[in-house]
Protein backbone atom coordinates (compact mmCIF):
# COMPACT_ATOMS: atom_id res chain seq x y z
CA UNK A 1 0.00 0.00 0.00
CA UNK A 2 1.31 3.54 -0.78
CA UNK A 3 1.10 4.85 2.28
CA UNK A 4 3.35 2.06 3.71
CA UNK A 5 6.35 3.33 1.75
CA UNK A 6 8.56 6.08 3.72
CA UNK A 7 7.62 9.22 3.16
CA UNK A 8 9.06 10.41 -0.49
CA UNK A 9 9.14 14.01 0.63
CA UNK A 10 10.76 13.45 3.88
CA UNK A 11 13.98 15.70 3.36
CA UNK A 12 17.08 13.07 2.12
CA UNK A 13 14.21 10.37 1.10
CA UNK A 14 13.62 9.23 -2.21
CA UNK A 15 15.26 8.04 -4.76
CA UNK A 16 18.87 8.68 -4.71
CA UNK A 17 20.33 10.22 -5.78
CA UNK A 18 18.21 13.71 -5.88
CA UNK A 19 17.90 15.32 -9.09
CA UNK A 20 17.52 18.55 -7.83
CA UNK A 21 15.10 20.44 -9.89
CA UNK A 22 16.23 23.17 -10.90
CA UNK A 23 19.75 23.21 -9.83
CA UNK A 24 20.87 21.75 -12.93
CA UNK A 25 23.60 24.42 -13.89
CA UNK A 26 24.89 23.73 -10.82
CA UNK A 27 25.49 20.18 -11.21
CA UNK A 28 26.51 20.27 -14.70
CA UNK A 29 29.52 22.68 -13.35
CA UNK A 30 30.35 20.42 -10.63
CA UNK A 31 30.37 17.32 -12.72
CA UNK A 32 32.95 19.63 -15.37
CA UNK A 33 34.99 20.07 -12.78
CA UNK A 34 35.09 16.21 -11.66
CA UNK A 35 35.69 15.70 -15.21
CA UNK A 36 38.65 17.83 -15.78
CA UNK A 37 40.54 16.58 -13.11
CA UNK A 38 39.88 12.73 -14.42
CA UNK A 39 40.97 14.22 -17.63
CA UNK A 40 43.39 16.72 -17.58
CA UNK A 41 44.91 15.66 -14.13
CA UNK A 42 43.54 19.54 -12.59
CA UNK A 43 40.77 22.21 -13.10
CA UNK A 44 40.70 25.66 -14.63
CA UNK A 45 37.64 26.15 -13.22
CA UNK A 46 37.08 28.40 -10.05
CA UNK A 47 35.37 27.73 -6.97
CA UNK A 48 32.31 28.76 -6.13
CA UNK A 49 30.44 30.20 -3.41
CA UNK A 50 26.45 29.68 -3.07
CA UNK A 51 24.39 31.52 -1.21
CA UNK A 52 20.91 31.95 0.04
CA UNK A 53 18.03 32.09 2.56
CA UNK A 54 17.73 29.57 4.55
CA UNK A 55 15.46 26.68 3.26
CA UNK A 56 16.43 27.16 -0.40
CA UNK A 57 19.11 23.84 -1.00
CA UNK A 58 22.10 25.14 -0.51
CA UNK A 59 22.98 22.12 1.69
CA UNK A 60 20.89 19.34 -0.49
CA UNK A 61 23.31 20.86 -3.24
CA UNK A 62 25.69 20.32 -1.10
CA UNK A 63 25.39 16.79 -0.85
CA UNK A 64 24.41 16.03 -4.23
CA UNK A 65 28.38 17.64 -5.04
CA UNK A 66 29.54 14.97 -2.15
CA UNK A 67 27.72 12.52 -3.39
CA UNK A 68 28.80 12.65 -7.21
CA UNK A 69 32.65 13.01 -6.14
CA UNK A 70 32.57 10.25 -3.61
CA UNK A 71 30.69 8.06 -6.35
CA UNK A 72 33.73 8.73 -8.53
CA UNK A 73 36.24 8.06 -5.93
CA UNK A 74 37.46 11.67 -5.19
CA UNK A 75 38.46 12.94 -1.38
CA UNK A 76 36.02 14.58 0.24
CA UNK A 77 35.91 16.63 2.89
CA UNK A 78 32.70 18.28 4.33
CA UNK A 79 32.09 20.16 6.87
CA UNK A 80 29.71 22.34 8.65
CA UNK A 81 30.96 25.79 9.66
CA UNK A 82 30.07 27.82 13.41
CA UNK A 83 31.44 24.80 15.51
CA UNK A 84 33.68 24.82 18.74
CA UNK A 85 36.86 24.35 16.90
CA UNK A 86 38.03 26.12 13.63
CA UNK A 87 37.11 24.98 10.45
CA UNK A 88 40.98 25.10 9.25
CA UNK A 89 41.56 22.06 12.19
CA UNK A 90 38.34 20.02 11.25
CA UNK A 91 39.63 19.81 7.84
CA UNK A 92 42.99 18.85 8.80
CA UNK A 93 41.90 16.13 10.74
CA UNK A 94 39.54 14.99 8.14
CA UNK A 95 42.35 15.28 5.42
CA UNK A 96 45.05 13.95 7.08
CA UNK A 97 42.40 10.79 7.48
CA UNK A 98 42.24 10.50 3.78
CA UNK A 99 45.61 10.57 3.10
CA UNK A 100 46.04 8.02 5.75
CA UNK A 101 48.03 4.97 4.33
CA UNK A 102 45.70 2.04 4.82
CA UNK A 103 47.40 0.19 2.06
CA UNK A 104 45.22 -3.36 2.37
CA UNK A 105 41.99 -0.56 1.49
CA UNK A 106 43.91 0.61 -1.46
CA UNK A 107 45.27 -2.28 -2.69
CA UNK A 108 42.09 -4.10 -2.67
CA UNK A 109 39.94 -1.73 -3.98
CA UNK A 110 42.37 0.48 -6.03
CA UNK A 111 40.12 3.28 -4.45
CA UNK A 112 39.64 6.23 -1.42
CA UNK A 113 36.09 6.37 -0.05
CA UNK A 114 34.65 9.33 0.97
CA UNK A 115 34.83 10.83 4.31
CA UNK A 116 33.15 13.62 5.83
CA UNK A 117 32.42 15.30 9.03
CA UNK A 118 29.95 17.59 10.32
CA UNK A 119 30.84 20.41 12.17
CA UNK A 120 28.18 22.24 14.19
CA UNK A 121 25.83 22.68 16.81
CA UNK A 122 24.07 19.75 15.41
CA UNK A 123 26.61 16.83 14.44
CA UNK A 124 29.59 17.57 16.39
CA UNK A 125 29.41 13.90 17.40
CA UNK A 126 31.46 12.65 14.66
CA UNK A 127 34.43 14.43 15.71
CA UNK A 128 36.88 12.87 16.57
CA UNK A 129 39.65 13.68 19.82
CA UNK A 130 42.12 15.62 17.99
CA UNK A 131 45.73 15.34 19.08
CA UNK A 132 47.90 17.97 20.48
CA UNK A 133 48.76 20.47 18.10
CA UNK A 134 51.82 19.04 15.77
CA UNK A 135 55.12 20.35 16.28
CA UNK A 136 55.74 22.10 12.71
CA UNK A 137 55.67 24.86 10.42
CA UNK A 138 53.15 27.36 11.03
CA UNK A 139 49.56 26.11 10.96
CA UNK A 140 48.38 27.71 7.82
CA UNK A 141 51.46 27.00 5.79
CA UNK A 142 50.84 22.96 7.08
CA UNK A 143 46.83 23.46 5.81
CA UNK A 144 48.52 24.22 2.31
CA UNK A 145 50.74 21.48 2.57
CA UNK A 146 48.82 18.62 3.86
CA UNK A 147 46.05 20.31 1.02
CA UNK A 148 48.75 20.44 -2.05
CA UNK A 149 50.48 16.67 -1.00
CA UNK A 150 46.85 14.62 -0.68
CA UNK A 151 45.74 16.90 -4.00
CA UNK A 152 48.76 15.75 -5.60
CA UNK A 153 48.26 12.02 -4.59
CA UNK A 154 44.63 11.98 -5.80
CA UNK A 155 46.04 13.50 -9.07
CA UNK A 156 48.34 10.74 -9.44
CA UNK A 157 45.18 8.33 -9.74
CA UNK A 158 43.40 10.62 -12.13
CA UNK A 159 40.87 11.93 -9.50
CA UNK A 160 41.18 14.84 -7.28
CA UNK A 161 40.42 16.52 -3.24
CA UNK A 162 37.56 18.20 -3.00
CA UNK A 163 36.17 20.47 0.01
CA UNK A 164 32.86 21.42 0.93
CA UNK A 165 32.11 24.23 3.41
CA UNK A 166 28.58 24.66 4.47
CA UNK A 167 27.39 27.29 6.52
CA UNK A 168 30.30 28.82 5.16
CA UNK A 169 29.35 32.45 6.91
CA UNK A 170 30.13 31.23 9.95
CA UNK A 171 33.24 29.81 9.09
CA UNK A 172 36.08 31.54 11.32
CA UNK A 173 38.45 33.80 9.69
CA UNK A 174 42.00 32.35 10.28
CA UNK A 175 40.26 29.59 8.35
CA UNK A 176 38.58 31.07 5.50
CA UNK A 177 41.53 33.12 5.06
CA UNK A 178 43.27 29.89 4.53
CA UNK A 179 40.63 28.28 2.48
CA UNK A 180 41.14 31.47 0.18
CA UNK A 181 44.86 31.49 0.05
CA UNK A 182 44.78 27.36 -0.95
CA UNK A 183 42.62 27.72 -3.63
CA UNK A 184 44.60 30.95 -4.76
CA UNK A 185 48.25 29.39 -4.88
CA UNK A 186 47.70 25.97 -5.71
CA UNK A 187 48.82 25.85 -9.33
CA UNK A 188 46.99 23.73 -11.58
CA UNK A 189 45.13 21.68 -8.79
CA UNK A 190 43.68 18.54 -8.65
CA UNK A 191 41.35 20.17 -6.09
CA UNK A 192 38.39 22.14 -5.82
CA UNK A 193 35.98 24.44 -2.98
CA UNK A 194 32.84 25.35 -2.66
CA UNK A 195 31.18 27.43 -0.14
CA UNK A 196 27.43 27.80 0.73
CA UNK A 197 26.31 29.94 3.24
CA UNK A 198 23.48 32.81 3.92
CA UNK A 199 23.71 36.44 1.86
CA UNK A 200 26.46 38.04 4.22
CA UNK A 201 28.83 34.99 2.86
CA UNK A 202 30.02 37.49 0.04
CA UNK A 203 30.98 39.93 2.75
CA UNK A 204 32.63 37.40 5.24
CA UNK A 205 34.38 36.51 1.79
CA UNK A 206 35.37 39.77 1.03
CA UNK A 207 36.58 40.28 4.50
CA UNK A 208 39.37 37.28 4.23
CA UNK A 209 40.45 38.43 1.21
CA UNK A 210 40.41 40.65 -1.59
CA UNK A 211 39.56 40.26 -5.24
CA UNK A 212 37.83 37.03 -4.53
CA UNK A 213 36.10 37.20 -7.63
CA UNK A 214 39.33 35.81 -9.11
CA UNK A 215 39.04 32.83 -6.66
CA UNK A 216 35.37 32.65 -6.37
CA UNK A 217 32.16 32.51 -9.33
CA UNK A 218 29.36 33.81 -6.75
CA UNK A 219 25.63 31.75 -7.34
CA UNK A 220 22.69 32.57 -5.69
CA UNK A 221 20.12 30.19 -5.33
CA UNK A 222 16.44 31.55 -5.56
CA UNK A 223 13.24 29.53 -5.57
CA UNK A 224 12.23 27.42 -8.62
CA UNK A 225 11.04 28.67 -11.17
CA UNK A 226 7.21 26.88 -11.66
CA UNK A 227 8.62 23.80 -14.11
CA UNK A 228 11.16 23.26 -11.39
CA UNK A 229 8.59 23.54 -8.76
CA UNK A 230 6.25 20.58 -11.15
CA UNK A 231 9.11 18.32 -10.87
CA UNK A 232 9.69 18.52 -7.55
CA UNK A 233 5.99 17.76 -6.57
CA UNK A 234 5.26 15.52 -9.51
CA UNK A 235 8.67 12.88 -9.37
CA UNK A 236 8.48 11.86 -5.81
CA UNK A 237 5.21 10.24 -6.36
CA UNK A 238 5.26 9.16 -9.57
CA UNK A 239 7.99 6.72 -8.43
CA UNK A 240 5.18 5.10 -6.38
CA UNK A 241 3.05 5.45 -8.98
CA UNK A 242 1.19 8.09 -7.57
CA UNK A 243 -0.18 11.27 -9.97
CA UNK A 244 -1.48 14.94 -9.73
CA UNK A 245 -4.07 16.04 -10.90
CA UNK A 246 -3.02 19.77 -12.48
CA UNK A 247 -4.96 21.51 -9.98
CA UNK A 248 -3.61 20.17 -7.51
CA UNK A 249 -0.02 21.03 -8.72
CA UNK A 250 -0.94 24.56 -9.24
CA UNK A 251 -2.43 25.09 -6.54
CA UNK A 252 1.04 24.19 -4.63
CA UNK A 253 2.79 26.08 -6.68
CA UNK A 254 1.07 28.91 -6.05
CA UNK A 255 1.19 28.68 -2.18
CA UNK A 256 4.83 27.70 -2.18
CA UNK A 257 6.14 29.83 -4.44
CA UNK A 258 8.75 27.78 -5.16
CA UNK A 259 10.35 28.03 -2.09
CA UNK A 260 12.49 24.46 -1.85
CA UNK A 261 11.50 24.26 1.98
CA UNK A 262 7.72 24.52 1.75
CA UNK A 263 7.50 22.98 -1.49
CA UNK A 264 8.82 19.94 0.83
CA UNK A 265 6.78 20.98 3.48
CA UNK A 266 3.71 20.83 1.56
CA UNK A 267 4.54 17.90 0.01
CA UNK A 268 5.17 15.85 2.66
CA UNK A 269 1.82 16.50 4.49
CA UNK A 270 -0.10 15.37 1.34
CA UNK A 271 1.43 12.40 1.06
CA UNK A 272 0.94 11.92 4.88
CA UNK A 273 -2.87 12.71 3.91
CA UNK A 274 -2.88 10.05 0.85
CA UNK A 275 -3.85 7.46 2.40
CA UNK A 276 -4.90 4.37 0.18
CA UNK A 277 -5.40 6.87 -3.02
CA UNK A 278 -3.28 6.83 -5.74
CA UNK A 279 -4.19 10.23 -6.68
CA UNK A 280 -3.42 14.07 -5.35
CA UNK A 281 -6.17 16.26 -6.29
CA UNK A 282 -7.01 19.54 -5.05
CA UNK A 283 -8.97 18.52 -2.01
CA UNK A 284 -6.56 16.41 -0.77
CA UNK A 285 -3.54 19.00 -1.84
CA UNK A 286 -5.66 21.83 0.19
CA UNK A 287 -6.26 19.55 3.05
CA UNK A 288 -2.06 18.76 3.20
CA UNK A 289 -1.56 21.91 2.91
CA UNK A 290 -3.40 22.96 6.03
CA UNK A 291 -1.64 19.96 7.66
CA UNK A 292 1.35 21.91 6.97
CA UNK A 293 0.77 25.21 8.29
CA UNK A 294 2.03 24.23 11.73
CA UNK A 295 5.59 24.06 10.00
CA UNK A 296 5.28 27.33 8.41
CA UNK A 297 4.50 28.96 10.85
CA UNK A 298 7.16 27.27 12.78
CA UNK A 299 9.87 29.00 9.98
CA UNK A 300 8.00 32.07 10.15
CA UNK A 301 8.69 32.39 13.76
CA UNK A 302 12.36 31.41 13.51
CA UNK A 303 12.73 34.32 11.19
CA UNK A 304 11.01 36.53 13.61
CA UNK A 305 13.17 35.67 16.40
CA UNK A 306 16.63 36.03 14.70
CA UNK A 307 15.87 39.64 13.79
CA UNK A 308 16.38 42.50 15.65
CA UNK A 309 13.76 45.09 17.03
CA UNK A 310 14.33 47.50 14.12
CA UNK A 311 14.13 44.69 11.85
CA UNK A 312 10.81 43.40 13.33
CA UNK A 313 9.39 46.67 12.99
CA UNK A 314 10.69 46.83 9.63
CA UNK A 315 9.17 43.37 9.30
CA UNK A 316 5.41 44.73 10.28
CA UNK A 317 5.51 47.65 7.84
CA UNK A 318 6.78 45.38 4.69
CA UNK A 319 3.94 43.45 5.27
CA UNK A 320 1.55 46.28 5.88
CA UNK A 321 2.79 47.40 2.31
CA UNK A 322 1.72 43.83 1.36
CA UNK A 323 4.90 42.22 1.28
CA UNK A 324 6.90 42.80 -1.16
CA UNK A 325 7.20 46.53 -2.23
CA UNK A 326 9.65 49.84 -3.15
CA UNK A 327 11.71 50.49 -0.13
CA UNK A 328 10.90 53.84 -0.72
CA UNK A 329 7.56 52.65 0.15
CA UNK A 330 8.64 50.83 3.49
CA UNK A 331 10.44 53.44 4.32
CA UNK A 332 7.51 56.28 3.89
CA UNK A 333 5.54 53.41 5.73
CA UNK A 334 7.37 53.98 8.95
CA UNK A 335 7.88 57.50 8.82
CA UNK A 336 11.62 57.14 8.04
CA UNK A 337 13.73 58.42 5.40
CA UNK A 338 15.02 55.25 3.08
CA UNK A 339 19.04 56.09 4.23
CA UNK A 340 18.09 55.77 7.59
CA UNK A 341 16.75 52.17 7.03
CA UNK A 342 19.95 51.14 4.89
CA UNK A 343 21.43 49.32 8.00
CA UNK A 344 17.90 47.47 9.24
CA UNK A 345 17.44 46.07 5.57
CA UNK A 346 21.02 44.48 5.27
CA UNK A 347 20.92 43.03 8.54
CA UNK A 348 17.43 41.40 7.25
CA UNK A 349 18.92 40.53 3.68
CA UNK A 350 22.01 39.06 5.65
CA UNK A 351 19.71 37.12 8.03
CA UNK A 352 17.88 35.82 4.95
CA UNK A 353 14.24 37.62 6.08
CA UNK A 354 14.24 39.08 3.29
CA UNK A 355 15.42 38.98 -0.58
CA UNK A 356 15.53 42.08 -3.43
CA UNK A 357 13.49 40.59 -6.39
CA UNK A 358 14.58 43.62 -8.30
CA UNK A 359 17.17 46.83 -7.28
CA UNK A 360 15.03 48.87 -4.96
CA UNK A 361 12.67 46.61 -3.73
CA UNK A 362 12.18 43.81 -1.28
CA UNK A 363 9.87 41.27 -0.46
CA UNK A 364 9.63 38.40 2.52
CA UNK A 365 12.24 35.49 1.54
CA UNK A 366 9.11 33.02 2.63
CA UNK A 367 5.72 33.10 0.79
CA UNK A 368 3.07 33.87 3.12
CA UNK A 369 5.41 35.28 5.96
CA UNK A 370 3.45 38.82 5.56
CA UNK A 371 -0.04 37.30 5.87
CA UNK A 372 1.76 35.50 8.93
CA UNK A 373 2.83 38.48 10.49
CA UNK A 374 -0.51 40.84 9.72
CA UNK A 375 -1.89 38.25 11.45
CA UNK A 376 0.10 37.27 14.37
CA UNK A 377 2.02 39.98 15.37
CA UNK A 378 -0.06 43.00 14.01
N1 LIG B 1 16.04 21.62 -5.90
C1 LIG B 1 15.20 21.19 -4.96
N2 LIG B 1 14.01 20.68 -5.28
C2 LIG B 1 13.15 20.25 -4.34
N3 LIG B 1 13.39 20.29 -3.02
C3 LIG B 1 14.56 20.78 -2.63
C4 LIG B 1 15.52 21.26 -3.57
N4 LIG B 1 16.59 21.71 -2.88
C5 LIG B 1 16.30 21.50 -1.58
N5 LIG B 1 15.09 20.95 -1.42
C6 LIG B 1 14.44 20.65 -0.14
O1 LIG B 1 14.24 21.88 0.54
C7 LIG B 1 14.54 21.75 1.92
C8 LIG B 1 15.62 22.76 2.33
O2 LIG B 1 16.82 22.41 1.70
P1 LIG B 1 18.24 22.64 2.41
O3 LIG B 1 18.22 22.13 3.79
O4 LIG B 1 19.26 22.13 1.49
O5 LIG B 1 18.26 24.23 2.43
P2 LIG B 1 19.41 25.18 2.99
O6 LIG B 1 19.52 26.29 2.00
O7 LIG B 1 20.63 24.41 3.29
O8 LIG B 1 18.74 25.73 4.31
P3 LIG B 1 19.47 26.25 5.65
O9 LIG B 1 20.02 27.62 5.33
O10 LIG B 1 18.35 26.31 6.64
O11 LIG B 1 20.52 25.26 6.01
C9 LIG B 1 14.97 20.31 2.13
O12 LIG B 1 13.87 19.59 2.61
C10 LIG B 1 15.34 19.82 0.75
O13 LIG B 1 15.09 18.46 0.60
MG1 LIG C 1 21.67 24.12 5.01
Amino acid sequence: MVSDVENPYAPGAGTEPYRLPGRAEAQVWWRRCLTDIEGLGHTTMRGRAFTGVRGVGKTALLRYFEREAGTRGFGVASVQAGGADSVRAYLTDVISGLQRPEPSFTDKHGQIVELGVRVGPVEVGAARDLPDEPPGPPLEIAFFNLISATASAFAARRRGLVVLVDEAQDCDLPSLVSLCRVQHQLRRPAFQLVLAGLPELEDAIDEAITHSDRLFEYRELGNLDRDATREALLEPAAVHGVGWTDDAVDFVIELSEGYPSFVQEYGFAIWEALGSRREIDLDLARAGAEQARLNVARQYRSVWRSVTPAGRDYLTALAAVGGEARTAAVADALGRRPSELTMTLKMLKDRGAVRVPQRGSVAFSRPGMDAWVRDEQG
